[in-house]
C-alpha cells in the first residue's frame, strides 16, 4: 500500500531493449578495447620480467669492471662501508637525511654491549624547490641553516659531533668521508654541484656561517643506510632497497668481484644506482610513449630510465600522461581536458596509494579526483583506478626483476644452492601503496626461487645506519688521521714510480753510478732457462730466513725434471754478527755434513752460491760484498769476494773439495726458477726478511759492461732506495726510530719500509706511541709492548685474516700483557692494515717503474711478462699478494703481469745459472772465468734466438781475439 506503481506497456516488444543494451555493450566493448590497447605495454609478460632480470644482472657485472670505470650505466658504486653492524658501535652522533621525499636532521645516541640500544631525535626541514634547484651554495647553506636550528632546539650548539651524510644521490667515493657526485637525479638540480665533493661542500658552509664545528666522518647513500638500519635489527640484511622518491639498491659485494678497489679480501657494500639502467636503451623496448613523454618532461631527460618506470617521482606522472591521452581519445572525462590535469606532478604517489587501496568505494575515488580536480564519472573512476594500478604492478614487477638479478648474484657469489636473505626496505611507495610490497614479493619468488627472502622494513629511516656507519668510521678515521702519513695516494705511488725510474737510470749510468743509491748491479746472467741444463749441483741459499744447503739434480730423459733434496741450518746470531772468518767456516761446516749426509763427500760437484746481499760482480763467480743488509753484520766481509772467502774456509777444513762456479742474488735465483716453469719470466722478486728485484736489462743501457747486444740480469738492490734522500717526504716518524734501532742506520731506507725484518716492529711502534697518548689499551703500556722485537710480522700477517683476525689480534695482545677490548682489536688490525697496504703500495711503485722499462726497452704498446716472487711475507700475509697485484695493475694499466710464486724457492734457480757455468766452463776450459758470461749469454742467444746467430758468432770472435 505503501507503493505507487505505474505499468507502462512495451510499445515495441523486448528487441528495443536488447538493442539498446547491445548499443551500451559495444560502446563499452570498443572502449575496453581501445583501453586495452593503451595498457597493454604495461602488462609484462613472464619471458620479459626474465628478460629484463638477466639484462639487470649483465649490466651489475660490467659496472663493478674496470673498464667500465665512467662508461657503465649501473655505476655499481664502492661506497666503503666494509660490514654490517656488529653491535659495538656507540656514541652520540648526528646524521642527516638528504635526498627522499623529506629533509631531516638528526641525533643519534647508541649504546654498545648487551643493552645495546638507539635512541633517535629528529627534526623534519622543508626545502623549498627553487633551493632545491637554485645554486649549491644557497643548498648547503639552507642545509647548515636547518643544523643549527636543530642544535638550537636540541640545546647542544657547542658540541663538536661526528655526522653521518645520508646523502641519497649517485657519489663516486674514494673514502667513507668523501663522496662526489655524478649527477642530480629526482627533483633536485642545484647548480655547481655535480663532479664536486658534497662533503667539501657541506664543510665549507659551516666554514661561512662560522657559527659551530662539525666533524664529518661519512658520507653515505640512503640505500646503504636503510641496509645498516636493517643490519642491526637483522645480521642477515645484506641488501638494500629504496622503492620511494626515487629506485636503488645496494648490496654487500665480495671485494675480489671490485676491481676498482684495493684489496680482495672481506666485502664492501656497493651502491648500485640501478635507476639508470636502461640508460643505454636496453629496455627501450619496453618503455612506453608514456615512459618517453614523462622522461622528456622531467630534470634529466635521457636519464634514471628504469628509475622513471619504478619509482613514486614518476608513477603518478605516468597516470597522469595516459590519462590525458585516454581524454583524448575520449574515453574519459567526456573527452574534456581540465586545466588541473593539464598540471605535471598532480599525481602523486600519495593519491595513487589512495585511488587503488582496495577498501575504497567507487565514491571515494571520486572524491579523490574531484580533490584533485578532475570531475569524473563513475565509469571514469572505474578507468582511473585501473590505470594506476596497471602502472603500480608494472613498477613492482620491474623492481622485482631487478631484485631478482641482485638476490641471484649473491646466491652465486656465496656458491650455495639456496640462499636466505635480508633486504632492508625503506621508500613511500613500499610503505604507503597497497599492493606494490606484495606484488614486488611475488615477482622476486617467481624470478629467483633458490632465493628466500626476507624483506625488513625500516622502521627508522637511514639516518640510524648512518650514525651506525658513522661510529665505526670515526673509530677508524681517528686512526687514519693518526697515520694520515702512511696512507700514500696513487698520485704519490706514481710519482714514487717516476722517481724509482730515475733512480735506474742513474744507477745504469757510468757517471751517476759511483753515487747512486740503487746500485743496478750487473749479474752476468743472460738469459732464463731454456729446459737444456742437466747435471748435478749443491746450492747454498744463504740470506733469507733460513740458510739452507741443498742438492739439485736435474736430469734430462725426454724431458727436463729437477729432484732436490735440502736441510736447513741454523744461523746464530753471534755468528751473524762475529768475524767473516767464523762465518765462512759456518758455512763450510754445513756444507761438509750436507756433503756427509748425501755421501758426496768424495766428489767435487759444481756449487752454485744463493747470496742474498748485494755483491759487485765482474764475473759470474766473483760476488764483493759492497754492504751487509738484513739481520747480518759479520766483519771483514765487506770488500771482500765472498766466493774466494768460501773456498778458503772449505780449503782451510780440506776433508771436501768444491767448485763454486756462480754466485747469485735470491732475486736472480727466483726469476731462473721460476723461468724454469715460465719461458716469459723476466722479473725476479723478494719481498721477505728484505726486499729487492732483479730484471731482464738491455745491454746497451748497461753502461758498467761492456757490448751492447742482447740482455743481462740486473740486481737492482731497491731496498736502497730512498738512501741518498729522495724518499723523505714519504718516510714517518715511525721509519726513522726503525731506522735508528736497525743494525745500519741511514742504509736500506726503503726495505725499513717494506719489508718483514721490519713491518711488525713498524706496529709495534705506532702501538706504543698511540697508546702513550691514551688512544689504544685505555693507555696501558706493558714491559712486553715496549720490547723490540716482541711484535713480529708473522703477527701482522695473523690479524689481518679476514675471518679470524680479532680473535687472533686479542690472543697476540693479550700475551704482550694488555688487555684489549674489542675495539682495541680492531684498531690495532687496522693499523697493521695501513702498515702492510702501504708496503704492497710501495712495491707495487718501484716494480710498475721496472715493467715499464721493460715495456719501453721492447717498444711495445702493452707489455705481457711475468713476474717470479718469493719471500714470507709475499707468501704468508694473507692479503699481500692480491693488493700488490691489484695496485701494480693499477699504476701500470697498459700490462699484462703474471705474478709466478716460486715454490721451491732460490736454490733451483741457483743450480740452473750453475749448470749452464758448468757446461760451458768443461767444453772450454781454458777460457772458463774469461768466458763465461759471454759463452753464457752466446749459448742461449743460440737457443733462443737463432736468427740472431750470425751476429752473435761476429760478437764472439771480436771479443776472444782482443
Ligand atoms: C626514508 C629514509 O625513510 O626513506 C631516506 O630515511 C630515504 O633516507 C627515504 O631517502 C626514501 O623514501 P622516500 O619515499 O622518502 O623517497
Ligand atoms: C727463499 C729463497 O724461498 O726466499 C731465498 O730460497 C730467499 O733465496 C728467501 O732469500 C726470501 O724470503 P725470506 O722471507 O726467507 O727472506
Ligand atoms: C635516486 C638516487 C639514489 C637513491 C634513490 C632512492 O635513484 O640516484 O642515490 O638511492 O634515488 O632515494
Ligand atoms: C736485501 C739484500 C738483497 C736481497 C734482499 C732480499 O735487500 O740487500 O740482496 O735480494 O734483501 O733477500
Amino acid at each position: 500500500p505503501t507503493c505507487d506503481v505505474r505499468f507502462l506497456l512495451s510499445e515495441g516488444g523486448s528487441g528495443r531493449g536488447a538493442a539498446v543494451v547491445t548499443a551500451v555493450a559495444r560502446r563499452l566493448a570498443a572502449q575496453r578495447r581501445r583501453l586495452d590497447a593503451a595498457l597493454a605495454p604495461f602488462l609484462l609478460a613472464p619471458d620479459t620480467l626474465r628478460e629484463v632480470r638477466d639484462k639487470m644482472r649483465a649490466e651489475l657485472e660490467y659496472g663493478l669492471k674496470r673498464e667500465a670505470q665512467g662508461k657503465a650505466t649501473v655505476k655499481m658504486l664502492p661506497t666503503y662501508v666494509c660490514g654490517t653492524p656488529d653491535g659495538t658501535e656507540k656514541g652520540k652522533f648526528l646524521a642527516l637525511d638528504l635526498g627522499g621525499t623529506n629533509f631531516r636532521v638528526l641525533l643519534v645516541k647508541i649504546k654498545s654491549g648487551r643493552k645495546r640500544s638507539v635512541q633517535m631525535y629528529n627534526k623534519i626541514f622543508a626545502i623549498p624547490l627553487e633551493i632545491m634547484q637554485g645554486t649549491g651554495e644557497e643548498l648547503f647553506d639552507h642545509i647548515v641553516q636547518c643544523i643549527a636550528e636543530f642544535l638550537e632546539y636540541m640545546g647542544i650548539k657547542g658540541a663538536c659531533l661526528p655526522l653521518g651524510f645520508t646523502f641519497s644521490f649517485p657519489c663516486r667515493q674514494a673514502s667513507i668521508d668523501k663522496g662526489t657526485l655524478v649527477g642530480w637525479t629526482k627533483g633536485f638540480k642545484a647548480t655547481d654541484c655535480e663532479g664536486e665533493d658534497v662533503v667539501d661542500m657541506l664543510r665549507e658552509a659551516i666554514r661561512r656561517r662560522n657559527e659551530f664545528d662539525l666533524d664529518i666522518v661519512a658520507v653515505v647513500n640512503d640505500t646503504v643506510g636503510t641496509m645498516m638500519t636493517c643490519g642491526y635489527e637483522d645480521p642477515n640484511c645484506e641488501i638494500g632497497l629504496i622503492a620511494g622518491t626515487g629506485s636503488n639498491v645496494c648490496y654487500m659485494e665480495d671485494m675480489k668481484n671490485i676491481e676498482i678497489v684495493e684489496g680482495n679480501e672481506g666485502k664492501m657494500c656497493i651502491n648500485t644506482e640501478w635507476g639508470a639502467f636502461g640508460d643505454n636503451g636496453c629496455i627501450d623496448h619496453i618503455r612506453t610513449k608514456y615512459d618517453r613523454e614523462v622522461d622528456e618532461g622531467s630534470l634529466n631527460p635521457g636519464k634514471q630510465r628504469y628509475e622513471k618506470m619504478t619509482s613514486g617521482m614518476y608513477l603518478g606522472e605516468i597516470v597522469r600522461q595516459i590519462l590525458i591521452d585516454l581524454t583524448k581519445q575520449g574515453l574519459l572525462f567526456r573527452g574534456h581536458i581540465s586545466e588541473s590535469l593539464r598540471k605535471r606532478g598532480i599525481f602523486e604517489t600519495k593519491f595513487l596509494s589512495q585511488i587503488e587501496s582496495d577498501r575504497l568505494a567507487l565514491l571515494q575515488v571520486r572524491r579523490i579526483l574531484q580533490q584533485l580536480g578532475l570531475d569524473s564519472t563513475c565509469e571514469d573512476s572505474i578507468i582511473v583506478k585501473e590505470v594506476c594500478g596497471v602502472v603500480s604492478r608494472r613498477a613492482a614487477r620491474l623492481c622485482g626483476a631487478g631484485l631478482a638479478a641482485i638476490v641471484e648474484k649473491k646466491r652465486e657469489n656465496r656458491g650455495v644452492e639456496h640462499l636466505q636473505i635480508t633486504v632492508g626496505v625503506d621508500g613511500t611507495l613500499y610503505k604507503l601503496h597497497p599492493h606494490f610490497s606484495t606484488v614486488l614479493r611475488e615477482t622476486v619468488k617467481e624470478l629467483a626461487p633458490q632465493c628466500d627472502v626476507t624483506f625488513l622494513l625500516s622502521e627508522d629511516g637511514s639516518g640510524k645506519g648512518a650514525a651506525l656507519i658513522t661510529a665505526v668510521a670515526k673509530r677508524l678515521h681517528n686512526i687514519d688521521k693518526y697515520l694520515y702519513a702512511m696512507r700514500l695516494s696513487d698520485e704519490t705511488l706514481l710519482d714514487v714510480m717516476a722517481r724509482f725510474r730515475r733512480e735506474m737510470k742513474n744507477g745504469l749510468s757510468r757517471d751517476f753510478n759511483p753515487t747512486a743509491a740503487v746500485k743496478m748491479l750487473p749479474t752476468f746472467v743472460r738469459s732464463i732457462p731454456d729446459g737444456s741444463e742437466k747435471g748435478d749441483f749443491i746450492a747454498l741459499d744463504l740470506g733469507g730466513s733460513y740458510f739452507r744447503i741443498l742438492r739439485v739434480k736435474v736430469s734430462h730423459e725426454k724431458k727436463q725434471t729437477v729432484q732436490m733434496e735440502s736441510e736447513i741450518y741454523n744461523t746464530p746470531e753471534d755468528i751473524m754478527h762475529g768475524s767473516g772468518t767464523r762465518l765462512f767456516d759456518h758455512v763450510a761446516e754445513c756444507l761438509g755434513d750436507f756433503m756427509e749426509k748425501q755421501q758426496i763427500k768424495d766428489k767435487k760437484l759444481p756449487v752454485g752460491f744463493t747470496f742474498s746481499f748485494p755483491c759487485r760482480q765482474t764475473k759470474l763467480d766473483e760476488g764483493i760484498l759492497i754492504t751487509w743488509t738484513k739481520r747480518f753484520k759479520a766483519s771483514g766481509v765487506e770488500g771482500a769476494d765472498v766466493v774466494k772467502l768460501l773456498n778458503k774456509a772449505i780449503k782451510k777444513r780440506g776433508d771436501y773439495d768444491a767448485d763454486i762456479m756462480a754466485v747469485v742474488n735470491d732475486t736472480v735465483g727466483t726469476m731462473m726458477t721460476c723461468g724454469f716453469d715460465d719461458q716469459r719470466c723476466e722479473v725476479g722478486l723478494i719481498i721477505g726478511t728484505g726486499t729487492n728485484a732483479c730484471y731482464m736489462e738491455e745491454m746497451r743501457h748497461i753502461d758498467l759492461v761492456e757490448g751492447d747486444e742482447g740482455r743481462m740480469c740486473i740486481n737492482t738492490e731497491w731496498g736502497a732506495f730512498g738512501d741518498d734522500g729522495s724518499l723523505e717526504d714519504i718516510r714517518t716518524e715511525f721509519d726513522r726510530e726503525i731506522d735508528r734501532g736497525s743494525l745500519n742506520p741511514g742504509k736500506q731506507l726503503f726495505e725499513k719500509m717494506v719489508s718483514g725484518l721490519y713491518m711488525g716492529e713498524l706496529v709495534r711502534l705506532i702501538l706504543v706511541k698511540m697508546a702513550k697518548e691514551g688512544l689504544l689499551f685505555e693507555g696501558r703500556i706493558t714491559p712486553e709492548l715496549l720490547t723490540k722485537g716482541k711484535f713480529e710480522t708473522k703477527h701482522v700477517s695473523a690479524i689481518e685474516k679476514s675471518k679470524e683476525g680479532l680473535n687472533k689480534a686479542k690472543e697476540i695482545l693479550t700475551r704482550l700483557g694488555v688487555e684489549p677490548s674489542h675495539e682495541d682489536c680492531i684498531a690495532v688490525q687496522h693499523v697493521c692494515t695501513i702498515v702492510s697496504f702501504r708496503s704492497a703500495n710501495l712495491v707495487a711503485s718501484t716494480l710498475g717503474a721496472i715493467l715499464n722499462q721493460l715495456r719501453d726497452n721492447k717498444g711495445v704498446g702493452r707489455l705481457r711478462t711475468t713476474v717470479g716472487v718469493d719471500g714470507s711475507l709475499y707468501k704468508m700475509h694473507p692479503q699481500y699478494a692480491r693488493r700488490l697485484h691489484k695496485t701494480t695493475r693499477r699504476l701500470v694499466p697498459d700490462s699484462e703481469v703474471r705474478f709466478l710464486l716460486s715454490e721451491s724457492g732460490s736454490g733451483k734457480g741457483a743450480a740452473m745459472v750453475t749448470a749452464v757455468a758448468y757446461r760451458l766452463a768443461e767444453g772450454d776450459a781454458g777460457n772458463r772465468r774469461r768466458g763465461i758470461g759471454v759463452s753464457l749469454w752466446l749459448h742461449c742467444c743460440f737457443l733462443n734466438n737463432p736468427l740472431r746467430a750470425h751476429k752473435v758468432y761476429d760478437f764472439k770472435y771480436d771479443h776472444f781475439s782482443l
